[in-house]
């Protein structure tokens, strides 16, 4: 028995087979137990012999078994291990991922030049009140400029603000001269019950441009603003200054860029005329100042509105505002970013 099991043992191919062949020979139904449970039959002389030759072969057996199990454990190990390897020098798969909104990108684009200059980024509020939207930009309940601005109304006193201009006299209100002039930028969504086509939106983007101080002028806005345009469009570019109306500036403009090298991207934006409209924009108007409590016997500011959409569409030569707002991804995915 004992040579018979060592060579099935050896044989064994895997721990299925081993268990097997374990308990077919210790089990309780196997040999070894058998002549344990016969020792009763023996004689008192033949007891002792033949239990510890029984015992010894169990024990040997049993040794056996558990050093093949070892081997065998091993093996399934290795063979797992083989198996499972991976091929780190294989290339990966191209995870999909999406892209900064193309306005984003003019945006946080526009902010760095502005921070360049030491303006400072304010956030104001999507829903914002009569009071700073009208009444603090000068015009009050019954202005008929306030018919430029189609509101959604949320209540009387509550609205989806129209421009970013109320941060202008949140920020203004809130400063302390004491500690240098007021320069500021606040970019931000604003609502205007407008119907949508090539060139209007329900929903754009503007980025409010302030600052105050002593002795600003004119020029202060044009060099401004002729810097700020070069670094967005190369150093080619021109802008030109058109009186326009504003209630909040006085005087009021509307500034151009040029789109030179037409047939390049943005010549159709600027229909032609080798000029696109990209903000408006004039000195604070003394009545501005004062309701957010600054002496405009001392100080004078100006200030700008400007319009990453149109921004956008002119870098790019996009002809429908509409792009940006449809989540096209076949449109959207074109502008990788970095
Ligand atoms: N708020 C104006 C608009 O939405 C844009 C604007 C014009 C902002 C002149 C200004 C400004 O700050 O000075 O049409």
């Amino acid at each position: 028995l004992k040579e018979e099991t060592i060579v099935k043992i050896t044989a064994a191919q895997d721990l299925k087979e081993l268990n097997q062949i374990r308990v077919e020979t210790l089990g309780k139904k196997g040999p070894i137990t058998e002549v344990l449970r016969g020792m009763k039959d023996l004689s008192p002389e033949e007891r002792p012999k033949v239990g510890s030759f029984a015992n010894e072969i169990r024990d040997l057996l049993t040794e056996e078994i558990e050093r093949k199990k070892q081997v065998l454990e091993e093996e399934a190990l290795n063979a797992a291990l083989a198996k499972e390897t991976v091929d780190v020098t294989l290339p990966g798969r191209k995870v999909k991922h999406g892209t900064r909104h193309i306005v984003t990108q003019i945006m946080e684009e526009i902010e760095d030049i502005f921070v360049g200059m030491g303006y400072q980024i304010v956030e104001g509020y999507e829903v914002e009140s009569d009071h700073y939207n009208f009444e603090r930009m000068n015009l009050p309940k019954d202005h008929p400029a306030r018919d430029m601005q189609d509101t959604f109304y949320i209540s009387d006193e509550i609205l989806i603000r129209t421009h970013t201009s109320p941060v202008q006299a949140r920020t203004m209100e809130k400063h302390d001269f004491s500690k240098g002039a007021l320069r500021m930028i606040s970019p931000g969504k604003v609502f205007r019950r407008d119907t949508d086509d090539a060139t209007h939106s329900h929903q754009f983007h503007q980025i409010e441009g302030l600052v105050v101080d002593k002795n600003i002028t004119m020029g202060d806005l044009k060099g401004t603003l002729e810097v700020v345009m070069k670094k967005m469009f190369g150093e080619d570019r021109e802008i030109r200054l058109r009186p326009s109306y504003f209630p909040f500036t006085e005087p009021s403009v509307e500034v151009d860029v040029s789109c030179f090298k037409c047939g390049g991207a943005g010549c159709n934006v600027c229909k032609y005329t080798g000029w696109i409209e990209i903000l408006g924009a004039g000195m604070v108007h003394p009545n501005v100042l004062k309701m957010s409590g600054i002496d405009p016997e001392e100080y004078s500011g100006f200030a700008f509105g400007l319009g990453p959409d149109r921004v956008a569409m002119l870098r790019y030569g996009v002809n429908d505002i509409r792009n940006f707002y449809q989540n096209d991804l076949r449109f959207l995915s074109q502008f990788k970013g970095e």
